[in-house]
């Protein structure tokens, strides 16, 4: 399983990239907005994450018909070679995505929350899908559940020749809350978690390993 940072903040990626613990990120216009960024230094600031990161990079359309989500989406590829255009699984988006795709370009189509609409997604020609587990426990569903079922099914089928140059779709296992979220979707198969910055730190925490550290430093002074 491979780790992606759910964040458009700098300081962030480059400590968790310093750990040698993601694979990726994945932005979108909440987590942009978040740090104060602007629209007149949007590609630049992907620039500045993809330059720290050697892996995809998600940057997301905020267009609403397909022929701006593509032109969108090709200026994004432009930024540099690891840019995924992310698109919202919508109809305008598959039609986008599949437009994409033909052009050499990965997307990661996004806000997904059924099997159907990942099988649409895959078929279209995404390289990426991502179902969000979060926000449907936000609405008291069971959120797990959903990315399990979309997992399974897409692991069913080869999707191969739908994608850009014929690479395995990986579902990234999105809206992630907890560091228990991150131990179901390793069971289940997801490929990929994206996670926030605090969820990335709670994963590397138990307290049976402070408990030990602290014992041992306390063994530790005894021996000097
Ligand atoms: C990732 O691609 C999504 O944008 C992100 O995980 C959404 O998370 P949220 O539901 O916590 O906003």
């Amino acid at each position: 399983m491979k780790f992606f940072l759910d964040t458009a903040d700098l300081a962030e990626i480059e400590e968790a990239a310093s750990w040698g613990a993601i694979a990726g990120v994945t932005t979108n216009p909440t987590l942009y907005a978040k740090i104060g960024g602007k629209l007149d230094d949007f590609h630049a600031h992907i620039k500045r994450i993809c330059d720290i990161v050697d892996g995809p990079v998600s940057a997301e359309s905020v267009a609403m018909t397909r022929d701006e989500i593509v032109r969108d989406g090709l200026e994004l590829a432009e930024i540099a070679p690891n840019v995924v255009v992310k698109v919202p699984t919508m109809v305008e988006g598959l039609a986008a995505t599949k437009e994409l795709a033909k052009h050499g370009v990965p997307v990661n189509m996004t806000l997904c929350f059924s099997v159907p609409q990942a099988i649409l997604a895959a078929r279209a020609g995404a390289r990426y899908i991502s179902p969000f587990i979060g926000r449907f426990d936000d609405i008291s569903d069971d959120g797990l559940a959903q990315v399990e079922n979309i997992v399974e099914s897409i692991n069913n089928y080869d999707f191969t020749a739908h994608t850009v140059k014929g690479e395995q779709i990986e579902i990234i296992a999105a809206s992630v809350r907890s560091a228990n979220h991150v131990t179901q979707c390793a069971l289940m198969g997801a490929d990929i978690a994206t996670v926030p910055f605090g969820v990335l730190k709670k994963m590397v925490q138990h307290p049976l390993t402070d408990a030990g550290l602290e014992s041992f430093m306390k063994d530790w002074e005894k021996v000097q």
